[in-house]
This record gives structure tokens, sequence and C-alpha cells, in this order.
């Protein structure tokens, strides 16, 4: 088990005090249904260095193994789908990095384990390529980047066969914010029904032509 402080100041600043692994194990339990749902979606807000979404992703890979390790290709899809559902936002670089290298190095074992001399390189760059734009630093309470614009998310869809459709979202609009929200005031004089306004669909910011999962990476 790692530890579960890295030093006494990042406790105070950032009251980053890691989970351990029976209590990760218990809270998702809670939810046991979801995380063996290969696409079932998680977004963590302060993920440190992945201890929940790693146990998602080892739930998420388990019934991908059962359900589909005989077929490679529909193992490489669905190992896709389930990378590509889980999200994570953290304010500390390090713990992105570690949390992005965590997730691929669970993915790159089981993969590896299963296939071995049968990988094929340009899985692993999209999963790769996944975790960068999935897995990152930034502040989720002020929604944006550590470059200071907005965090934005893909949102990751296999559709027919091989092909995958790339919708982009920003977080604010994820969560049904924003930073200009109006005020309650404002809202009753626009007679808007304030319990209608958590129901609305956010817009995606950008769509992208569909394309193999093997070449999302070439998206930019
Ligand atoms: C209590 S730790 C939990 C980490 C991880 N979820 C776990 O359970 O092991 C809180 C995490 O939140 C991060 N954090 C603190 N403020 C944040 C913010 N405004 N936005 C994003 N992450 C933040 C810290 O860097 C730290 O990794």
């Amino acid at each position: 088990m790692t530890a579960q402080v890295k030093s006494k100041q990042r406790v105070e600043e950032h009251g980053e005090v890691f989970t351990n692994e029976r209590e990760v194990n218990a809270m998702l339990d809670m939810v046991k249904q979801e995380t063996e749902r290969i696409d079932s979606r998680f977004l963590e807000p302060a993920c440190g260095d992945g201890n929940f979404l790693s146990e998602v992703l080892r739930r998420k890979l388990a019934v991908v193994g059962e359900r589909y390790g005989k077929s490679q290709l529909e193992y490489e899809r669905y190992m896709f789908v389930a990378v590509s559902s889980i999200y994570g936002v953290d304010i500390m670089a390090d713990n992105v990095d570690e949390c992005r290298e965590r997730l691929y190095g669970i993915a790159e074992s089981e993969y590896g384990r299963r296939f071995r001399d049968e990988r094929r390189v340009e899985v692993l760059d999209a999963i790769r390529y996944l975790l960068s734009k999935n897995i990152q630093c930034g502040d989720a309470l002020t929604l944006t980047a550590a470059d200071g614009d907005p965090i934005v998310f893909p949102e990751w869809s296999l559709v027919k066969g091989s092909k995958v459709s790339r919708r982009d979202f920003t977080f604010a609009a994820l969560l049904n914010v924003s930073t200009q929200a109006p005020t309650f005031d404002m809202l009753d004089e626009l007679e808007v029904d304030r319990d209608k306004l958590g129901a609305a669909i956010p817009k995606p910011i950008k769509n992208y032509p569909l394309t193999s999962f093997l070449e999302v990476a070439k998206y930019e």
C-alpha cells in the first residue's frame, strides 16, 4: 500500500490525505453495479494519484476480460471503452502524472497478461492519449485548468464497430453551472423554474468526426 500522506505541508495546503485500499473498496462496493459496467462514467474531482479511479478501472477490466477475453479485437475495443469512461482532476501536477501512469500501468499489464506478444502498440498509444485528456491538472472549485483556461473533458462513445465519436464539454457545462450564473432573483423575474434547471442538457463546445478507436490521437 502506498503512503497516505506525502508531506505535512501538502496536507495543510491541499488537504492531501490519500484513501486506503480497504476504504476505497468499501465505498466502491456501495455502487458495485456501476463499477462493473464497462461504460459507466466516473469523474473524480480530487483524484489524487488515483486510488479510486484505479480500482474502478481494475473492476471494469475484469468484466472486459470475462466477456471479451477470447477475442483480442473485442477486448481492445472494450478496454478502450473502460478507460475512456474514467475522468479525474487534481490540482497537483505530480498527482495527475502518477494517476495517469497508474491507470496506464493497469491497462497495459492486463492487456499484456492476456495477449502477450500480440499486443498492439497503437492500442496502448490510444490508451495513453485518452488518459492525457481524461485526467487533468486543474482546480475543481474554479473549474479551470492549470493554464487558466476552462477544464474541458471529451465524451467518448464507441458507436459503430471500432468507430468512436468524441464531443468536448466544459467541466462547468457538465456540472450545469455558469461562471456568470444568474441569481435566484433574476430567475424568478424571468419565471424560470429553478427545479428544472438541473435537468438542462449540456452543449458540447466541439464535435469531432468519427474515427477508429486506434486513431484518436490523430485528432490533434
Ligand atoms: C483528501 S485527498 C484525496 C485524494 C484521492 N481522492 C484519494 O482518495 O486518495 C484530496 C486531493 O484533492 C486535491 N485537491 C485539493 N484542492 C483541490 C482543488 N481545488 N481542485 C482539485 N483538486 C484539489 C489534492 O491535491 C489531493 O490530491
